[in-house]
């Protein structure tokens, strides 16, 4: 991925790569070495990443899609085709890789993203673009505690979903390099227990969904009882707990 990176060729195309590099591949291949050896991740040097069925544009200011979230993306689909849901809301979108792969899939619908981070808004943009969905995605600025947010972003949506930051604090320092260096402390630390988004992402979605609305949430490992009482405090009722190929309990499912 690195020397194709280097070559500027599509996916595959090193192993047809007859010519010897020139200096300036040579230069950009070893400066790639050079990084991954200082553990960069892979697609922090190349700038992209696989998710779903696209690849979407990474920097340092997005946390890297994972795997484990187009767990999101399949549920999130079949709730909407199912309901006939057009209406969705990401909180957190960071690179934009869950609302723009359900957008990408359901022509009749419309997203709104909203992160705290104008330089990850960039990113998802960019994808949003790339990808071909920007004229039915809205981004917004603003932090879910910000106190006039459910005038800002209306009501009525469908389906609400997120992959708030999860981490408890106290455990960031231990948590890989390439992630804690790489990837924005902003899309990692979810407060002192790890809940602090899930309660006030919840409380907001009980305000901003119509009746009968979606909410679902990327949950950290041993959080998903956690995140369903927190729905049932706020007026949902649990659908599903939905697990990831590791067993890890993943995907929560409420419905108001
Ligand atoms: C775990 S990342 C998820 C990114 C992307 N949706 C994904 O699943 O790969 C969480 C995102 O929430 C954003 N975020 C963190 N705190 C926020 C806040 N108070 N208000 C709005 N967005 C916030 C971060 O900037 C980050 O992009």
């Amino acid at each position: 991925m690195l020397l194709e990176a280097a070559l500027g060729d599509d996916r595959g195309g090193s192993y047809f790569h007859q010519e010897p590099l020139t200096g300036e591949q040579e230069k950009l291949f070893d400066r790639f070495i050079a990084q991954r050896a200082a553990h960069w991740p892979v697609d922090k040097i190349i700038g992209r990443k696989g998710f779903y069925k696209y690849d979407f544009a990474v920097s340092r200011d997005v946390l890297s899609p994972r795997p484990e979230t187009e767990i999101l993306v399949e549920e999130g689909l079949n709730i909407c085709r199912q309901n006939k849901c057009t209406g969705i809301l990401e909180f957190g979108t960071g690179s934009g890789c869950i609302l723009i792969s359900l957008l990408a899939e359901l022509p009749q619908a419309e997203g709104v993203g909203v992160d705290i981070s104008e330089s990850a808004l960039e990113i998802a943009r960019k994808n949003a673009c790339n990808i071909g969905v920007d004229k039915r995605i809205r981004f917004v600025r603003t932090s879910w505690f910000a106190e006039n947010i459910v005038d800002e972003l209306g009501s009525g949506f469908d389906v609400v979903v997120s992959n708030p930051p999860y981490i408890p604090s106290g455990e960031i320092a231990a948590l890989d390099e390439e992630v804690k260096s790489f990837d924005p402390l902003t899309a990692l630390d979810g407060g002192a227990d790890g809940l602090r988004d899930y309660r006030r992402i919840t409380g907001l979605a009980a305000q901003i969904l119509a009746p009968g609305g979606w909410l679902i949430f990327e949950a950290g490992a041993g959080q998903a009882a956690d995140i369903v009482a927190i729905g049932e405090a706020n007026g949902f009722n649990r659908q599903a707990v939905v697990c990831d190929l590791s067993g890890i309990e993943r995907c929560i499912i409420l419905k108001k």
